[in-house]
C-alpha cells in the first residue's frame, strides 16, 4: 500500500472508528501499522497465508514487518473464518488487500455480520482479481448491490494523477493545496502512482438483518 492510499485508509478508520478491525492481506503490515495509529484501542486481527508458511520463507529477505505480539495472526482464509467473527465489538472494520475478487469478498463479509468494509485495488483496469467496476457491467448484480450496500465510496486521489498498471488512467483529485510536509503523499512523478481506488462501503442494515432470516435461506 502505497503512501496517499494509506491516507485514505486512515481517513476511513478515522471517520469510522472501529473497535474490531480484521485485515485480510497483511504482508509486512504497513496496513496494520496505519490502521492502529488511526484507531489504537482496536482490536485488529491479520490473515495472509505468509503466516501459515513462515517457516517456508527466508525471513532475511522479507525484511522487516510490523508484527506486534497484541495482534493477531493467522494463516486461513477469510472465508473459512466463522464463530471467530459471530460475536464481535461493533463497530467493526473489514479491509481487503488480498487481490481476491471483491464480490466474493462483500458476500462473505456480509455473511460474517460485517457492516464496514474498506476495498483497495478497486481499479477500473485490469486487475489481478475482478473489481466492482466489472461487477457493476452486470445487472443481476448491480441489482443486488443496490440491495446490500448503502454507501459506496471510491476516495479520490489527493491530486489529479495517472494511475494504472502503467499509469494509463488519468484520475481527477481532491487537488488540496500543496504543502512541503504533504509531499510524502504524492506518488504522481512515481514510475507507478500509488494510487488505487480504495473503496469504502457500508452494508444496509436490512442486508445484515436479513443472515438471520431463515427465509432468505436457499
Ligand atoms: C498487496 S499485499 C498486502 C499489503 C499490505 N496490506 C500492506 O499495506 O503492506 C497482498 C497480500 O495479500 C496476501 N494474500 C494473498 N491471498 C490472500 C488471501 N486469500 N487471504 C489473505 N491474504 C492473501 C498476500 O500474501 C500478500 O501478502
Amino acid at each position: 500500500m502505497a503512501p496517499d492510499t494509506a491516507f485514505c485508509l486512515y481517513y476511513w478508520v478515522r471517520e469510522l472508528s472501529p473497535k474490531f478491525i480484521v485485515e485480510s492481506g497483511t504482508w509486512r503490515g504497513f496496513s496494520t501499522w496505519v490502521m492502529r495509529q488511526a484507531a489504537p484501542e482496536a482490536k485488529i486481527v491479520s490473515l495472509d497465508p505468509i503466516f501459515a508458511l513462515g517457516h517456508c520463507l527466508d525471513s532475511a529477505k522479507i525484511g522487516p514487518g510490523y508484527w506486534p505480539a497484541d495482534l493477531e495472526r493467522a494463516g486461513m482464509d477469510f472465508s473459512c473464518c466463522g464463530f471467530e467473527f459471530m460475536v464481535k465489538p461493533e463497530p467493526s472494520l473489514v479491509l481487503f488487500d488480498d487481490h481476491q475478487h471483491k464480490i466474493h469478498r462483500l458476500q462473505q463479509a456480509i455473511q460474517k455480520g460485517f457492516q464496514h468494509i474498506v476495498f483497495d485495488d478497486n481499479l477500473p483496469g485490469e486487475a489481478t482479481h475482478l473489481t466492482f467496476f466489472r461487477y457493476l457491467r452486470d445487472p443481476a448484480i448491480k441489482e443486488w448491490m443496490e440491495q446490500v450496500v448503502d454507501r459506496f465510496e471510491i476516495f479520490p486521489p489527493l491530486w489529479d494523477t495517472q494511475a494504472g498498471r502503467s499509469n494509463e488512467i488519468f484520475v481527477p483529485g481532491l487537488n488540496i493545496p500543496r504543502d512541503p510536509e504533504l509531499a510524502c503523499l504524492d506518488t504522481t512523478a512515481q514510475p507507478r502512482s500509488g494510487y488505487t481506488w480504495l473503496t469504502y462501503v457500508r452494508v444496509k442494515d436490512s442486508a445484515l438483518a436479513a443472515r438471520h432470516d431463515p427465509a432468505t435461506v436457499t
